[in-house]
């Protein structure tokens, strides 16, 4: 059946979808584009326009749109089967990911939960650490509490969202979250103590940590952290050893450490996983997004054996994690996920980074130098570019501008697809993205910049 056209398409859109983010007022006042289809690092509209997806689909796109590979595999799925629970039932697919996940996962890690989304990985690991700690005994049962950095982003759901710590996103829903004990954001660009992250640095955001800690360990039950990178509370890098220090706190205040790849897994930082990239093994890691390469929606918990271990008993004491989802390991979601994999090895994914991250770090040198850019941050592939209105104040433009979106728009009409976070223009590529494209991403975002702060 042929679709209706883009006028009845928006009119349909405006009538019926109630938008994530969005002012719905606002949403009304546009003219929204439609997107049909997807082609390698672009997306294609109901006219046939096409714009480079500067931010993979919000960061899920890993090997580009509709890869032969990877929609082979779902078709081939789909005709065998769609759905199967795995409340007492295996499958095939969801059992191959999981032993595949744990080949490619930080050593140590040895069990998979499966979810459906960020967020549930996220609960998911929480409960997990909650749980673990009562089912070591009486001596732990203080260890109820979670300790999370401002700043961060964990998802939407109120279990998330309690660890989460940005305030324009989180504070309408304080009353119906739970308290966490909050560390500093390390967020060098505007650190509480002034610091600049560099060697001079004393470090205040972990001596903050530390200090809480030692305050806080016997009800602590663990930490959560987005490593390398806080993504969306503005693509905030943290300074290098800093992952490896919060995980030698935790193991020193028997602290469980939680970490939150689902935006930095999966390639973006260089390596498969962030915590590779200081020799660091979490003791549950919660991972979504680039898992299907951007396909489909679907999560995964990892654990290690010692976590897993304690919930072992007999079905009367009551040990097991009483968690599930209806979509729990879907087959599909699992094909499409282990289909990505193998296209990290065939197209030496990997491999072939380091030329365009080290494109990416030369033209955000040049991007720092403009007038109203404040700081440029990246890990790998990502990048977060803060424009300011007084450089040497750092002073925000007021979020009531929405400079941010006005970049974003600039950067639309130059055939890019852009989405910011308040005034950071974020750089988040399928990492498939070709050299010549990743040039025109670049071009495009700095004369948006230019075009819209006059300079
Ligand atoms: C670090 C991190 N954790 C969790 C989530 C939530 O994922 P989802 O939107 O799939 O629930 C996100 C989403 O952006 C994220 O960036």
């Amino acid at each position: 059946m042929k679709n209706p056209d883009t006028q009845t398409l928006r009119a349909y859109d405006k009538s019926y979808v109630w938008h994530p983010f969005t002012q719905m007022r606002d949403w009304e006042a546009e003219e929204p584009i439609v997107i049909e289809r997807g082609e390698g690092s672009y997306l294609i509209d109901t006219e046939g326009n096409r714009y480079l997806d500067g931010v993979a689909s919000i960061w899920t796109n890993v090997h580009g749109h509709c890869r032969a590979e990877i929609n082979d595999a779902l078709k081939k799925q789909i005709d065998r089967l769609e759905h199967s629970t795995l409340l007492g039932l295996a499958n095939d697919q969801s059992a191959l990911l999981a032993k595949r996940l744990i080949e490619v996962a930080p050593a140590g890690l040895k069990k998979v939960f499966y979810s459906d989304n960020g967020s549930t990985a996220v609960e998911i690991a929480i409960k997990m650490a909650f749980q673990y700690q009562r089912l070591r005994g009486e001596r732990f049962a203080a260890k109820t509490k979670f300790i999370s950095f401002r700043n961060a982003y964990h998802g939407d759901t109120i279990g998330a969202v309690s660890v989460g710590g940005i305030d324009l996103f989180h504070g309408v829903f304080r009353p119906l979250l739970f308290p966490t004990i909050l560390a500093p954001s390390p967020y060098c660009y505007r650190c509480e103590s002034g610091g600049t992250g560099d060697e001079t640095c004393d470090r205040f955001c972990l001596k903050e940590l530390e200090n809480l800690m030692k305050a806080h360990a016997a009800e602590t039950a663990g930490l959560i952290i987005e490593p390398l990178m806080q993504c969306a509370g503005g693509m905030v890098a943290q300074p290098p050893g800093f992952v490896k220090k919060v995980r030698e706190l935790c193991d020193r205040y028997d602290i469980l450490m939680i970490a939150d790849e689902v935006a930095v897994g999966f390639g973006r930082t260089g390596a498969l996983f962030a915590c590779e990239g200081e020799g660091v093994t979490p003791d549950l890691m919660a991972l979504s997004k680039g898992l299907t390469a951007g396909y489909l929606p679907l999560a995964a918990t990892l654990a290690t054996q010692e976590i897993f271990d304690a919930f072992l008993g007999d079905y009367s004491e009551l040990k097991t994690f009483f968690h599930g989802h209806t979509f729990t390991g879907n087959p599909i979601a699992c094909a499409a996920a282990l289909a990505s994999l193998e296209l990290f090895a065939q197209d030496r994914l990997l491999e072939n980074l380091p030329e365009k991250i080290e494109y990416l770090e030369e033209r955000f040198q040049e991007v720092r130098n403009l007038p109203h850019v404040g700081d440029t941050r990246q890990v790998g592939m990502i990048g977060g570019i803060e424009l300011v209105l007084d450089k040497e104040l750092k002073t925000p433009y007021p979020w009531e501008q929405r400079f941010g979106i006005r970049v974003c728009n600039e950067a639309r009409k130059r055939g890019i697809f852009l989405r910011p976070l308040g005034n950071v223009i974020v750089v988040f590529p399928p990492l498939s993205i070709t050299m010549e494209e990743l040039e025109c991403l670049m071009d495009g975002i700095v004369e948006a910049i230019r075009a819209v702060t006059g300079d």
